[in-house]
């Protein structure tokens, strides 16, 4: 998810609270819309995958704290694997979370409006109304079962993250008049 317009972290934060090895993880290209893999359904992750996915994640926190984003799904760099990687912390207190296989377990009746914006559609934001607190199931990247209950900007980010894995864009929630005119708006911006 690319953040509000407001508030942004500069290139040279992408490193913030990342080991190492993590430092020197190389970047991935970002695909943008309408690249077909952001439409596909992302695999579940097996124990078979896990030196792909220990190589995949450190590339995914360097390049979602470069471009600077709150989160990113493996098919906006081209891997149809079910892993997400989000920091919505302030970057004085970097807090980055590697999700693999995540899957909603609980979502409140309550529904919440953020406006989103989305590396794989740059620049373009819209107000969005999802949830707003979910329980998300996943394995970190140790192979442990975790579950996180978020709220507020985590909650939207999880979501809009989780959609990715199943070929879904934030895009798909706006009316078709408004989806069409981001559209619009991103395909004249990508031509310059
Ligand atoms: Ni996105």
């Amino acid at each position: 998810m690319q953040e509000g317009r407001v508030a942004g972290a500069g290139p040279a934060d992408y490193m913030r609270g990342m080991s190492e090895t993590e430092h020197s993880a190389p970047l991935l290209p970002i695909l943008i819309y309408p690249e077909p893999v952001l439409r596909k359904v992302a695999r579940p992750i097996t124990p078979a995958d896990a030196d792909e996915v220990r190589r995949l994640v450190p590339s995914m926190f360097a390049t979602m704290y470069r471009a600077p984003g709150i989160g990113l799904a493996a098919n906006q760099v081209g891997s149809l694997l079910r892993v997400i990687v989000v920091d919505v912390a302030p970057k004085e207190q970097p807090t980055p979370i590697a999700l693999i296989n995540p899957e909603i377990i609980a979502r409140s009746d309550e529904t919440a409006t953020q406006e989103e914006g989305c590396l794989s559609i740059p620049d373009q934001y819209a107000e969005v109304t999802r949830p707003a607190r979910v329980k998300v199931r996943y394995h970190d990247v140790a192979g442990i079962k975790q579950e996180i209950e978020a709220e507020g900007l985590l909650a939207a980010c999880l979501q809009h993250e989780i959609d990715h894995l199943n070929g879904v864009l934030f895009v798909d929630y706006l009316s078709a008049l408004k989806r069409n005119m981001l559209l619009r708006k991103l395909a004249k911006a990508q031509k310059r």
